[in-house]
């Protein structure tokens, strides 16, 4: 367990040259995409773009005062508008680096890799049919990749039954795409990536408190069964952690 532990930590600069290999960067070798891939002929569904957000003007203080982790959801959906100011807050695109070697979101990234997609099993949002979606960000718009058969049961089950998850109206699922931050970190990349996912993870608490929603973090889930209803390569991507989201009971 304490060899473990060594993930956490960096090296003195004497050290660094003997421990840390040469990237892909420094390969010459061209940076990865900083978003997954869709099929061309598929067609995108709108979301309500940030300048038009009516939502999420809670004074700072009072949304770190009331921050917690909250699990009872009621029946209520969610609108397109507070998804669409999750989705911003938590992964919205500011830029492309001119560089072509990252991208600047609404979170820091190290390195502005961003080595995360965001998937959403959506249960009951106002406009949008029940079943998994991918944030594309670059265009702030939703993918339909299709539905999951008893979503509610299914991802209840994948969250070592803690049935609470799969009765949220929005399942937040973020994925990690290593290669992003690995092709100019390489052994540095995975601590960087655990960071980048926290700020993340913070984000989608406050936006959630900001609009009188609730989210919980939820590191408990079944990896290989989840990337498989995902459809996911493993070896490039897979789930690191889950946010249900809902309206909470007064
Ligand atoms: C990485 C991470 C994983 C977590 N996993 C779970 C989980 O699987 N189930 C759960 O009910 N809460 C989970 N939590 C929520 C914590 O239990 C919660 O943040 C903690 O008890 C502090 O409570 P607060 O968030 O209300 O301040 C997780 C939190 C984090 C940050």
């Amino acid at each position: 367990m304490k060899e473990k532990r060594k993930f956490l930590q960096f090296f003195d600069s004497e050290d660094y040259e003997k421990e840390v290999p040469e990237s892909d960067e420094q390969k010459k070798i061209p940076p990865p995409p900083f978003q997954k891939a869709y099929p061309k002929d598929t067609i995108l569904i709108d979301l309500v773009p940030p300048e038009e957000f009516k939502i999420g003007k809670t004074p700072f203080l009072k949304i770190v005062n009331s921050r917690k982790s909250r699990r009872k959801y009621t029946d209520e959906h969610l609108s397109l508008e507070e998804l669409s100011f999750l989705l911003w807050c938590t992964q919205g695109l500011k830029r492309e680096l001119k560089s072509g070697r990252g991208v600047l979101r609404t979170v820091p990234s190290s390195g502005a890799k961003s080595p995360f997609e965001t998937y959403l099993v959506i249960n009951r949002v106002e406009g949008l049919d029940p079943g998994l979606y991918r944030y594309i960000s670059f265009s702030h718009k939703l993918y339909f990749i299709k539905e999951i058969k008893d979503a509610e049961k299914t991802i209840g089950e994948l969250s070592y039954n803690q049935n609470f998850v799969g009765k949220a109206p929005v399942i937040f699922c973020w994925t990690a795409v290593p290669y992003r931050t690995e092709w100019r970190y390489t052994i540095l990349a995975h601590k960087f990536i655990a960071v980048d996912l926290g700020l993340i993870c913070q984000n989608l608490y406050m936006a959630c408190e900001a609009i009188k929603l609730g989210t919980c973090a939820i590191g408990y889930y079944e990896q290989n069964k989840i990337d498989k209803l995902f459809e996911l390569e493993p070896k490039d991507e897979f789930v690191v952690l889950l946010q249900p989201v809902g309206k909470y009971p007064k």
